[in-house]
C-alpha cells in the first residue's frame, strides 16, 4: 500500500497495466499449453509479452511477483515450432440420428449419380474423444509429427511424440510406401486420466481425458509427457506416394508395420448394418477404456472418397454420429433435502454408486418435490441416470417400483437445518426455507458464493474452511473474511492449519480484495442475478458508487435489455434493504473494485441473439457466454425464430433440430472460437 503512494501517476499507471499483463498473460498461456485451446493468434500472444517485457525494462522497480517472467523461467513466449502437413487435415461433418445418416447417404449416391438401391461399403469405427496427430515417415523411419493446428499448420511436438510407446519410430514388415503421412488419434484411457489428476493439485486438474492428453502431449518439457501413458490408434493417411484402392488394406497394412489402429473396426453396406453397430458400440461405451463420442462412418473405396472431395474443411465421404448423453441404471438409497444460499430446499437422491462413461457418480438431483410427484420417485427404487457433460447428473425415469419401495416423498414443512417454516412461493416449483438471516445453510452458502471462483474467488477457501471457522465465531458476515488476521495465532494453531496455510490464505484473500465490477456483483448472490445479469448491471453502471445510487429504483432497469421482471424485482428489493446497502458499500471500500471496460460493438455478433448448447470441450460455458456478452450478443435459453446463432457443443440434443428446421445459423464450438478470436 505505502509503496504504491509513492509511485508517480505514470508509474501507477504502469504498475496497472503490468498486473493485468500478468493476468491475461498467464490466462493465454494456460488456454495455449494446458488445454491447447488458444484464443488468440500467436502473433497477439507475442504483442502481449512483448508489451509486458518493454514496461519491465523501463521499470525495473515495479517488476511484480506474478510477473509472467518469474512464473514460467523466462520462457513464456516459447513454443512449438510451425509444421505444414502435406495434406490439410480435416475434421468430420455429425449427424445426431438415424434420419441425419439416410441424408447423408442418400447425398453422396446422388452426388455419385448412384440410383438409391446401390451399396456402397463403409468403414465404421468408434470417434475417440483424444486429439488428431499426423505421423510423418519417410522410408520407413518417424521424421516427424506434428497436432492438427488449424488444418494446414500443426505444432512440432516430435520430441514428445518419440516418448509414446505404441508408435514405432521405425516401421516394421516391408512395403511401406515412400512417404506416408499417418494420421490418427493421441489420448489417455479414462483410469489414467483419474490416475493424473489425483495426483495434481485442485487447480491444476484436468476436467475430462481429452484436455488431460492435450496437456500431456503439449508440455515443452518432454520429461513430464514421458510420465503420462498416452496412446495412440491411427485412423487414417494423409499424402502418401503409394496409391491404395480402400481403406482396409491400408487399415491391413497399418498392422504389417506395427502401427496400432482400432480392433473394434468393422465393415457394413447397410443402414441397418451401421445403425446396429453404432447401437452395440454405444451400448459397450462405459466398459471402452477411453472416451469416445460417436461412431465414424467412412467410404470404403479410395477412388469413391476422391471423386466426393470436401465441402469446406469436411470430406462428403466421412461422417461422425454422435452419441447422445451417457445413460446407466442404478438404486436409489437414500433421499437427503439440502438447503442452498437462497433457502432453496433441493431434494436428492443418494445412489448406490454406479459407473456411468468412466465417471463414477453416487448422487443425482431431484430438482424440486414436483419432480418428485411427477415421476413418483421412491428410496429402493431401480432409475435410469443421465450424465451429459459436466452437468450433475439427472434421473430420467423410473425403471422398476419393488413391492418393499420406501414411502412417498413428503415436502417438509420445516427446513432441515434451521427448522423454520417452508414456503413455496405462487407459480414457483421450489420450497424455501423463511429464514433468510438466521439459517446457517443460508448464511454458509453465501458465504461459499461469495469466496468462489466466478465471485472474489479467493483460492483455498472452501466449504471446509468456512463452516470451521464460523464454529469458532471468526467469520459471521464478508467483511470479517478481511479481518481474519485478528486471529492469527488461533487458526495458525488449528487442526489442519498452521504457519504456511494461513499465510497462504491471506495472500489469496489479498488478491481477491482487487475484483471485476460484474464479478462483485455476481459474488453478492442476489437472487436471479447470474453472470450474465451481472455482466450486463457492470456494463450499465460501470462503477459501484453509481450502482448503489441508482438500484433502489426500478426505472433505472426497466430499460436494461435482458433483465426480465424477477431479476428487476429481486435487484431493487435487495438494494431497498439498508443492510445489504451498507455491506455494499463497506465492502466498496474494504476492496479495489475495477470499473466495467466498454469494448467495441462492431461485430458480426453484436446485438445478436445466441443460444448455447451441448458440451463444449475446449471452452467452458461460462467463458464462451463471456466472449458473447464481451462482444455484446445477448444470450438466450432456447431456440425460437428470433435466434442468430447457435452454437453447438457435444451432444446437442433438440435445439440443434429445432434450428435446422428454422434454418438458424449453426456454428461448432471450434468456429466460435476461431470467429470471436477473444
Ligand atoms: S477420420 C476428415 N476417424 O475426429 C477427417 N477421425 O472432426 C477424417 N477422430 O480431428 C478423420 N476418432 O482427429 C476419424 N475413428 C476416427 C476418429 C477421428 C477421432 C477425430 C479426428 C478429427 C476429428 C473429426
Amino acid at each position: 500500500m505505502n509503496k504504491t503512494n509513492k509511485l508517480s501517476n505514470e508509474e501507477k499507471n504502469a504498475l496497472y497495466q503490468l498486473k493485468r499483463l500478468a493476468k491475461k498473460i498467464e490466462k493465454h498461456n494456460e488456454l495455449y499449453h494446458k488445454n491447447d485451446s488458444p484464443i488468440i493468434t500467436d502473433r497477439e500472444f507475442d504483442i502481449l509479452v512483448k508489451q509486458n517485457n518493454l514496461l519491465e525494462k523501463k521499470y525495473p522497480n515495479l517488476v511484480i511477483k506474478n510477473s509472467p517472467n518469474k512464473m514460467t523461467g523466462g520462457s513464456i513466449s516459447k513454443k512449438f515450432e510451425k509444421s505444414i502437413h502435406k495434406l490439410p487435415m480435416l475434421s468430420l461433418a455429425n449427424a445426431f440420428n438415424e434420419k441425419d445418416l439416410i441424408e447423408f447417404i442418400a447425398r453422396i449416391k446422388k452426388f455419385l449419380n448412384y440410383g438409391l438401391e446401390k451399396k456402397i461399403n463403409f468403414i465404421c469405427e468408434p470417434k475417440i474423444d483424444g486429439l488428431s496427430i499426423n505421423l510423418y515417415y519417410k522410408n520407413g523411419k518417424l521424421i516427424s509429427a506434428s497436432t492438427r493446428g488449424d488444418g494446414k499448420i500443426g505444432e512440432n511436438v516430435t520430441n514428445n511424440i518419440l516418448t509414446i510407446k505404441d508408435i514405432p519410430l521405425i516401421l516394421s514388415g516391408s512395403n511401406h510406401p515412400k512417404e506416408i503421412e499417418i494420421r490418427g488419434e493421441i489420448f489417455l484411457n479414462k483410469k489414467d486420466f483419474l490416475i493424473i489428476n489425483d495426483k495434481l493439485e485442485d487447480k491444476y486438474k484436468f476436467s475430462n481425458p481429452r484436455n488431460a492428453a492435450a496437456g500431456s502431449l503439449r508440455q515443452l518439457n518432454t520429461n513430464i509427457t514421458k510420465t503420462r501413458p498416452l496412446k495412440f490408434l491411427a485412423h487414417g493417411i494423409g499424402a502418401v506416394s503409394n496409391n491404395y484402392d480402400n481403406l482396409s488394406t491400408l487399415y491391413h497394412n497399418l498392422k504389417k508395420w506395427n502401427i496400432p489402429f482400432n480392433n473394434l473396426i468393422i465393415n457394413s453396406d447397410s443402414i441397418k448394418g451401421m445403425m446396429t453397430y453404432y447401437k452395440k458400440i454405444s451400448d459397450q461405451r462405459n466398459n471402452i477404456e477411453y472416451d469416445i463420442d460417436g461412431i465414424v462412418f467412412k467410404i470404403n473405396n479410395i477412388v469413391l472418397q476422391n471423386r466426393l472431395g470436401f465441402v469446406g474443411k469436411n470430406p462428403r465421404w466421412a461422417i461422425a454420429l454422435k452419441f447422445s448423453a451417457e445413460k446407466s441404471k442404478t438404486v436409489i438409497k437414500k433421499i437427503d433435502f439440502q438447503v442452498g444460499r437462497t433457502g432453496a430446499i433441493t431434494p436428492v437422491a443418494r445412489l448406490d454408486v454406479v459407473n456411468i462413461g468412466g465417471v463414477i457418480v453416487s448422487n443425482a438431483t431431484l430438482h424440486n418435490f414436483d419432480e418428485i410427484e411427477k415421476k413418483d420417485i421412491r428410496v429402493g427404487d431401480l432409475i435410469e441416470i443421465q450424465r451429459a457433460g459436466d452437468v450433475i447428473p439427472q434421473i430420467t425415469k423410473v425403471i422398476d417400483k419393488p413391492a418393499t419401495r420406501g414411502n412417498k416423498i413428503i415436502p417438509p414443512t420445516n427446513c432441515p437445518i434451521c427448522d423454520s417454516k417452508t414456503v413455496k412461493e405462487k407459480e414457483e416449483a421450489v420450497l424455501r426455507c423463511e429464514n433468510i438471516m438466521g439459517c446457517e445453510a443460508q448464511i454458509v452458502g453465501r458465504l461459499k458464493h461469495f469466496v468462489g471462483k466466478k465471485s472474489l474467488n479467493i483460492d483455498g477457501f472452501g466449504e471446509k474452511q468456512i463452516l470451521q471457522l464460523r464454529k469458532l465465531g471468526f467469520i459471521k458476515n464478508y467483511i470479517d473474511i478481511f479481518k481474519i488476521n485478528k486471529f492469527e495465532k488461533k487458526i495458525i494453531n488449528l487442526e489442519g492449519w498452521g504457519r504456511t496455510s494461513y499465510r497462504n490464505l491471506i495472500n489469496s484473500i489479498e488478491k481477491s480484495k482487487e475484483v471485476e465490477f460484474n464479478k462483485f456483483i455476481y459474488s453478492l448472490g442476489i437472487r436471479f442475478v447470474g453472470e450474465t445479469i451481472s455482466m450486463l448491471l457492470a456494463r450499465e453502471f460501470i462503477k459501484t458508487e453509481i450502482l448503489i445510487s441508482s438500484l433502489d429504483k426500478k426505472i433505472k432497469l426497466l430499460n436494461i435489455d435482458g433483465l426480465g421482471p424477477k431479476a428487476i424485482n429481486s435487484i431493487t428489493s435487495y438494494f431497498q434493504n439498508k443492510n445489504n446497502k451498507k455491506i455494499v458499500c463497506d465492502l466498496n471500500k474494504i476492496l479495489k473494485i475495477l470499473p466495467y471496460q466498454k469494448s467495441e460493438y462492431n461485430n458480426e455478433f453484436s446485438g445478436k441473439n445466441i443460444v448455447f448448447t451441448g458440451a463444449l470441450s475446449k471452452l467452458s460455458r461460462e467463458e464462451a457466454k463471456h466472449i458473447a456478452i464481451r462482444l455484446g450478443a445477448k444470450i438466450l435459453n432456447s431456440v425460437t425464430k428470433k435466434t442468430d446463432f447457435l452454437i453447438c457443443g457435444d451432444k446437442p440434443g433438440s435445439k440443434a433440430s429445432k434450428a435446422k428446421e428454422l434454418n438458424i445459423k449453426i456454428l461448432s464450438e471450434n468456429e466460435w472460437i476461431s470467429k470471436t478470436n477473444a
